[in-house]
C-alpha cells in the first residue's frame, strides 16, 4: 500500500483544505472524486495507478461497479465510472491476451504442429535450420495467453494483492521511490529503473529464494512479480511498443517461475497447470535462446496443460539452438534437451522425434567444441536415458510401435554413444 503514499498525501491534503474551509465547500467534480477514489482504493492492486487498465480493457460500467463495491460504497463506485469514462481511452476487446503471438489461434495442438512443418506427423525431412528459422512470435498458438482479468482463475495479469510493504520499503524505499518517479513520468527508462529496484528489493527480502517449485514464500513471490509484470504490460500498451525490452522479458519469465511456486505451494485449483506455462511461453516467444530452463518446466507445464506438440517444439528449438550453454545443470545441454523432446512429444511422434534428434546430435558432435570428461559423461547418460524412457513408454502406451522403428531408435542411439566414446 505504501506505493500510494505520495499520491495519497496529495489527496488527503486536498481533502483537508476542502473540509476545513469555513466558506462554501468546494465540491469536486464526480470525475475528480472518482480519480481520487481510484488512487486511494484501487491503485494498490491496479498497477496502472490511474485506471488506464479499466478503460483500455473495455470493462462496462456494470462490471466496474460490481468490482468496485468490494472496495468502496456504491456512490463512490459510480464516480469511479465517471472518471474512467472521462479518460476517453479506446478500448480493446475485453478478452484481449496481451502480446499473444501470431494472429489469432490455431484449432488445436496438432494444427500448431502442422503450421510449423506442413504435416500433422513427423515430417519426412526436417533440418535444424528450418526449426531455427521459425520465429515463435509469428506462430499462432492453440490457446490464449493470460487475459487482463479473470475472476475465476489466477491465470490473468491482475495481481490479487498490492506489493508488500517489505518490498516497497527495502533498501531505503528504493522501489517505492522508483515507482513514484515512473508515475510522474512514464518513460521506458523509468520503468526499467523500477524493475531494477524491484529485483534488488526481491534480492533483499528474498520471498522467491529456494527451489523453483518451493520458493520461500510462494504467494508473495508470484503476486509481487505479477504486479510488476502488469505494470510493464500496461507500459507496452500505453507506448504501443511491441517488443519489450529485455528486463521486461525476464520479468515475464520470472513471473512464470513464480507461478510454478504458487502452483505447487499455493492453491492448486486457482493456479492451474496452464498458468506457469503461459507466462514462460510468452517470455520465451520473444527470446527463445535466452532461458537456461534446467528444470524443463516450460515444456512440462505446457504439456500438462494439454499441448504436447507446443511443448516438444520448445525443447526441439532449444536443442538445435547454438545459444548460451546451459552449463550449470548439464554441460552438454543439447543432450538434456533431447530427453525433453522425447518426453514431451505425443505418442505418434516420440520415436521419430528421438531418431531425428540422435541424428542431429551425431552431426553436432562433429562440429562441437571439445567436451570435457564431465560433459561427456552427462551427454552419455542423457543419450542412454532418452531411449530408456522411450522404451518404457512403449511398454505402457496403447500406441503400437513396430519392432523396426525400435531397432532404428536403438541404432540411432548407439551411433551417438559410439561417437561420444570416440571423442579425443
Ligand atoms: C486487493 C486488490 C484489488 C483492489 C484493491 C481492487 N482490485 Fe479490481 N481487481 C483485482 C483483481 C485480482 C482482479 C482480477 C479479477 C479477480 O481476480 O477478481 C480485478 C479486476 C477488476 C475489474 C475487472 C473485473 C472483471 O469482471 O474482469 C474491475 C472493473 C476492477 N477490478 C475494478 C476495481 C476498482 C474500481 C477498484 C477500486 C474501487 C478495485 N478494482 C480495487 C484486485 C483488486
Amino acid at each position: 500500500m505504501r506505493a500510494r503514499h505520495s499520491l495519497l498525501v496529495v489527496a488527503l491534503a486536498a481533502c483537508a483544505t476542502n473540509e476545513s474551509a469555513t466558506g462554501p465547500t468546494v465540491v469536486l467534480s464526480d470525475s475528480a472524486a472518482g480519480e481520487r477514489a481510484f488512487v486511494t482504493s484501487c491503485a494498490g492492486c491496479h498497477a496502472s495507478q490511474d485506471g488506464y487498465d479499466l478503460a483500455r480493457f473495455g470493462f462496462t460500467d456494470t462490471t466496474i461497479i460490481r468490482s468496485a463495491v468490494r472496495h468502496v460504497d456504491s456512490a463512490t463506485a459510480r464516480r469511479i465510472v465517471t472518471y474512467i469514462r472521462s479518460l476517453r481511452i479506446p478500448a480493446l476487446p475485453r478478452d484481449t491476451a496481451l502480446m499473444q503471438p501470431g494472429t489469432g489461434l490455431v484449432a488445436d495442438d496438432q494444427a500448431f504442429w502442422t503450421q510449423l512443418v506442413g504435416t500433422p506427423g513427423w515430417p519426412a525431412t526436417l533440418s535444424a535450420q528450418q526449426i531455427l528459422d521459425i520465429d515463435p512470435r509469428q506462430i499462432a498458438l492453440p490457446f490464449r495467453l493470460a487475459p487482463w482479468s479473470n475472476e475465476l482463475t489466477d491465470g490473468d495479469w491482475m495481481p490479487n494483492s498490492p506489493l508488500p510493504p517489505s518490498l516497497l520499503g527495502a533498501r531505503g524505499g528504493a522501489l517505492q521511490a522508483a515507482l513514484a518517479t515512473y508515475r510522474q513520468d512514464r518513460s521506458t527508462p523509468h520503468l526499467l529503473d523500477a524493475i531494477a529496484a524491484f529485483d534488488s528489493a526481491l534480492a533483499t527480502v528474498r520471498p522467491c529464494v529456494g527451489e523453483l517449485a518451493a520458493p520461500a514464500q510462494p504467494t508473495p513471490c508470484f503476486e509481487s512479480r505479477r504486479w510488476m509484470a502488469s505494470l510493464a504490460g500496461l507500459h507496452l500498451l500505453r507506448t504501443g511498443m511491441t517488443t519489450p525490452p529485455m528486463p521486461v522479458i525476464d520479468l515475464l519469465w520470472d513471473t512464470g517461475e513464480g507461478a510454478i511456486g504458487a502452483y505447487f505451494g499455493g492453491a492448486p485449483t486457482a493456479h492451474g497447470a496452464g498458468i506457469p506455462g503461459a507466462w514462460m511461453l510468452l517470455a520465451w516467444s520473444f527470446a527463445p535462446s535466452r532461458f537456461t530452463e534446467d528444470g524443463g518446466y516450460l515444456g512440462q507445464f505446457v504439456h500438462q496443460a494439454g499441448y504436447p506438440r507446443v511443448a516438444m517444439f520448445t525443447a526441439l528449438r532449444r536443442m538445435v539452438d547454438p545459444g548460451p550453454a546451459r552449463a550449470p545443470m548439464v554441460p552438454a545441454h543439447q543432450f538434456h534437451d533431447l530427453v525433453l523432446v522425447g518426453t514431451r512429444a505425443p505418442d505418434d511422434m516420440y520415436i521419430d522425434a528421438l531418431i531425428w534428434g540422435y541424428g542431429w546430435l551425431d552431426g553436432w558432435l562433429s562440429t562441437a567444441p571439445p567436451l570435457d570428461a564431465a560433459a561427456r559423461a552427462a551427454a552419455t547418460e542423457a543419450a542412454v536415458n532418452a531411449t530408456a524412457w522411450a522404451l518404457n513408454r512403449v511398454r505402457y502406451s496403447t500406441h503400437a510401435e513396430s519392432p523396426a522403428r525400435l531397432t532404428a531408435l536403438a541404432a540411432a542411439r548407439d551411433r551417438v554413444l559410439a561417437h561420444l566414446a570416440s571423442l579425443p
